[in-house]
């Protein structure tokens, strides 16, 4: 929506600048202020070789651009060394407009990432353990930058790192046959399992001869035994099918299931060259490779036991999405209780000789603090589990939808919709890499700044649309009428008039930032900026709504009013798209 008046205006500024097109690209900002424009450059970057004051180049530059009459710009003003571009308020909207009329789901796109593959790790949970609320980070983040990637025009491998190896397996293994029999597998296979893993830990409280048992199992698992291979194989089977049914209530997908076990066979080459490199040293009959230098613990490369380790299968994994699937950027979205673990698996990388190394971020995240819960602990199986919160939330929004429109086409469906997306707006919102105080009431409040809010102003839009019997013809080929009904349809205009008002004015300016965000929210990998950006603009879509009369206000600004309206819902359903949020038509 940006593109065509940034190519514009980096092309005019160009000579006058003496900066090529692609740097003047680079530098544009757009000021939080409207009174300072709706695009700035900052002219520091030239302080040097002219010798001069910011300040004073801007001056300069602009008294000689004023010469220049450039045809979409309306004035430029040197405010400190930044010259502040306003655009022509016609121009501005019509370019908004059409683009947005055009691009249909890729609205705001970019394609800077195209021929670029993003590998991202999200959400990728422990077999037998059910997903709690903490996953629900690890997924929806995790998803979002995923989204988020597209948006730039990366080709996305979304892999599920699933937890589906090591010795919790001998220790399932150990628990399936003494006590297997009393937990009713056939009707609740996943809820019997986790009963298995909480009873294995509880009994290794009371007699920690257990754990040995267990360390055995799985050493037996390893070595291939087809009883427990079979075994293992169940309980994985198990688990998918339960997180399945969660992320599809999430609208959440991986592409490629590549678990810990994928890369058993990739364990001893991957030692071997650590060998090779002269990388691996014998610690206490384990063998690891020591990270001294760089004030870290050793990083564990196999148990004193023969046993494969974590670090072990994330190095194997590592290499495996460079090299393999051909990241140009791996990603990994996990908790910052992992932020060690990541650092020590890079750093090996870098000691194996890979340059390659510094693709993989640890996109780390904050952790839920449960002050009214006390702490989680999947062994004692005292957790939130993400699927209660979600039927939690759909309880709450089902009375309220009951309450407020008991005739509501669709209850149900719009009820999940709004729960789930109430749900992962609070968890996005905030800044991912702090800690979140995990509430009840905060998770199910559909108060204030809200997903149900932004959802509201999404049907607000509609319903303005639909009252004013709206069809909308995208040049795409898309043609969605409003309000259902063809015959008498009324088109928006193909050209859209100036709103001159403060209000309109802002919301446009607003709609206009949406690329920026995207591509901003991405480059920090931190989908709140986009949150907070639809906030915004729920906001200043508000402020122009109760100030102005859409229907049956001035005849001449009413078409260019529903035009507004129109890019506002089109923005506001594509930016909850990215969140991995619905946008219901009516609520
Ligand atoms: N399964 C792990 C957990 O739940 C997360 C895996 C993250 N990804 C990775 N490549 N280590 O803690």
């Amino acid at each position: 929506m940006l593109t065509p008046i940034k190519d514009n205006l980096a092309r005019e500024l160009a000579p006058e600048l003496g900066l090529t097109v692609d740097k003047i690209y680079s530098l544009f900002e757009i000021p939080k202020e409207l009174s300072h424009g709706h695009l700035s450059v900052p002219l520091f970057v030239l302080a040097k070789e002219l010798k001069k004051a910011p300040p004073a180049i801007a001056k300069e530059m602009a008294q000689k651009l004023l010469t220049k009459n450039i045809a979409i710009v309306d004035r430029i003003d040197p405010v400190g060394g930044y010259l502040n571009i306003h655009i022509k308020d016609e121009y501005l909207f019509n370019t908004i407009y059409q683009e947005v009329r055009t691009s249909g789901v890729q609205l705001g796109h970019s394609s800077v990432g195209s021929g670029k593959t993003v590998v991202i790790d999200y959400s990728s949970p422990n077999v037998a353990k059910p997903m709690h609320v903490g996953h629900l980070r690890a997924s929806m983040i995790g998803q979002a930058i995923r989204n988020l990637a597209e948006t730039q025009g990366y080709k996305v491998i979304g892999l599920n790192h699933l937890g589906d190896w090591g010795v919790q397996f001998g220790k399932l293994a150990y628990a399936y046959n003494m006590w297997g029999a009393e937990y009713p597998f056939e009707s609740e296979p996943f809820e019997s399992l986790f009963k298995l893993y909480v009873r294995f830990h509880e009994e290794a409280e009371k007699n920690p001869e257990i754990e040995k048992e267990g360390s055995l199992l799985f050493k037996k698992l390893e070595e291939g035994d087809p009883e427990l291979l079979a075994l293992w194989k169940r309980f994985v089977e198990i688990s998918m099918k339960d997180f399945d049914r969660l992320w599809s209530r999430l609208g959440m997908k991986h592409d490629l299931v590549r678990g810990e076990s994928f890369y058993n066979s990739r364990l001893k080459p991957t030692e071997a060259l650590l060998e090779e490199k002269g990388l691996l040293v014998e610690s206490q009959g384990a063998m690891v490779v020591n990270l001294d230098d760089e004030k870290m613990p050793p990083c564990l490369i196999r148990k004193s036991d023969g046993a494969s380790l974590y670090a072990t299968r994330d190095l194997a994994s590592a290499i495996y999405r460079i090299e393999e699937l051909k990241a140009d950027v791996s990603l990994y979205v996990v908790g910052s209780d992992q932020a060690l673990h990541f650092k020590q698996v890079f750093s090996v990388l870098r000691r194996m000789g890979y340059s390659w190394w510094d693709k993989c971020h640890h996109i780390s995240f904050g952790m839920y603090r449960f002050k009214d819960v006390g702490k989680m602990s999947s062994r004692k199986g005292q957790i939130i589990r993400l699927e209660d919160l979600l039927n939690k939330a759909v309880e709450i929004v089902r009375e309220v939808i009951r309450e407020k429109n008991p005739n509501l086409p669709n209850f149900e469906a719009v009820a999940e919709q709004v729960a789930v997306g109430a749900i992962i707006f609070n968890d996005l919102v905030n800044d991912r890499v702090r800690d979140v105080d995990f509430n009840w009431e905060k998770a199910l409040s559909f108060e204030g700044d809200s997903g149900p809010y932004l959802q509201y102003v999404h049907v607000r839009c509609m319903s303005i649309l639909n009252k004013a019997g709206v069809s909308i013809e995208g040049a795409a080929g898309v043609s969605t009428h409003a309000s259902g009904t063809v015959n008498g349809a009324r088109k928006l205009p193909d050209k859209v008039i100036a709103l001159k008002s403060d209000e309109e004015r802002e919301l446009i300016k607003t709609l206009m930032s949406y690329e920026m965000v995207l591509s901003e929210a991405y480059k920090n990998f931190k989908p709140n900026i986009l949150a907070t950006y639809l906030l915004e603009l729920s906001s200043a879509f508000n402020k122009f709504y109760h100030k102005h009369r859409i229907l049956g206000g001035e005849v001449e600004f009413e078409s260019s009013r529903l035009a507004l309206v129109y890019i506002t819902k089109q923005v506001i359903k594509s930016g909850l798209g990215v969140l991995n949020i619905e946008a219901p038509d009516a609520m």
